[in-house]
């Protein structure tokens, strides 16, 4: 009998394209595609979990893509450099096909945060393995990369679950903020403008203090940038992220402490699992195994393996027979009646979800490095 490691190992790398990509859920039609948020978790887990090459794969068909976009890139700079308007549909998309193009359909997806999560992940690459010759190779892609966040980082744009355009999330601009501290560390190595860098470090920093933390202490989901709804002052379970791997203030910090207590407060059901925020209602608003498996990484991170361990417990037995993980679980949905209309639209609950099994990986690894 397999242990669940194993066959997240497995799972992983059976789903893992010739081409380098990682295809979102193998069994759902909606997610037959490659995100570079889920992609750069799952290539940080093979990292931590000794597959370098597979993360490697991984980084490479992201350049790739980069490189392949350069023009558009470009344009989307210069627009937003002349104050002209970018609409949705221009800007880079978050998913791409297997081959690393763009997907063709009505699915607008300007996100961010991704590319950000890139740099972190890349950066996390070269620290694990010492790779540094793969530089000249992915070198143009991350240079894009930071051109485009530096240029773009405050632009309203959908949050890491494809919602809410017209606003600025605090999960997104962090992971561009640590996405950006992340490569400075190797600016001379890639060309980078380390000047530029410092400074939109900072007003990443500033901009966040400023407008993302609620009246009462803790980061807030979201900001409008016109007009306020009562859903950007909630919290979001995504802010697990703020932890780990972005850490953008000490663990003990009032504010960090504060946002911690309300995601416990607001979102974890009485059996543990982590809902995503309390006004969901994708598959009902589930219990996601992701994100429950975000809180033991950040627990192990902060030295309660107790807790970090009763969470690997709990995600273990809620693989299915196969071995595998889905994307969130119908124990305790925030919304019953909506759990059939999306049934009916896209089929049953994504399984396997290589972004779980990545996460799953991530606090099994954390568990051991801190015991
Ligand atoms: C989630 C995204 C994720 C995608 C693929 C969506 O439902 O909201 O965060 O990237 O699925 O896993």
């Amino acid at each position: 009998m397999k242990t669940l490691r194993q066959k997240s190992i497995e799972i992983i790398l059976e789903n893992q394209h010739r081409s380098g990509s990682y295809i979102a859920s193998p069994n759902f039609p909606t997610y037959a595609y490659s995100w570079f948020r889920d992609g750069t978790y799952i290539a940080y887990a093979m990292d931590r979990v000794g597959q370098h090459h597979s993360a490697k794969a991984f980084y490479l068909w992201c350049t790739k893509v980069m490189v392949d976009q350069t023009q558009k890139i470009q344009t989307l700079i210069e627009k937003k450099k002349l104050g002209q308007h970018i609409a949705a549909e221009e800007a880079l998309t978050a998913r791409y096909t297997m081959q690393g193009q763009t997907t063709g359909d009505d699915w607008t997806d300007f996100q961010l945060d991704g590319y950000g999560t890139w740099l972190w992940g890349v950066s996390q690459h070269l620290e694990i393995t010492n790779d540094l010759q793969l530089i000249p190779h992915i070198k143009q892609g991350v240079k894009l990369t930071v051109d485009y966040l530096i240029h773009l980082w405050d632009h309203p744009c959908y949050d890491c679950w494809e919602e809410h355009l017209d606003f600025i999330h605090t999960y997104t601009v962090a992971s561009i903020l640590n996405g950006l501290k992340s490569i400075q560390n190797y600016a001379s190595a890639f060309d980078l403008d380390q000047l530029q860098l410092t400074s939109t470090i900072e007003a990443i920093t500033t901009f966040i203090d400023q407008n993302l933390i609620h009246v009462s202490g803790y980061y807030q989901k979201m900001i409008h940038t016109t007009q306020s709804s009562p859903v950007e002052t909630l919290v979001d379970a995504s802010l697990l992220g703020l932890f780990m791997p972005i850490q953008l203030k000490a663990f003990n910090h009032p504010v960090m402490q504060a946002t911690l207590q309300k995601i416990e407060q607001d979102l974890v059901s009485p059996t543990g699992g982590v809902h995503r925020y309390l006004e969901d209602e994708y598959y009902g608003g589930g219990e996601w195994i992701l994100l429950t498996a975000w809180l033991g990484w950040v627990s192990a991170a902060n030295h309660d393996l107790t807790k970090a361990k009763q969470i690997r417990t709990y995600i273990e037995s809620k693989q299915n027979p196969q071995g595998n993980l889905p994307e969130q679980i119908s124990e305790n949905v925030l919304r019953p009646n909506r759990v059939q209309p999306w049934v009916e639209k896209w089929g049953p609950i994504a399984t396997p979800l290589l972004w779980s099994h990545a996460m799953y990986l991530i606090l099994d690894e954390e568990i051991k490095k801190n015991e």
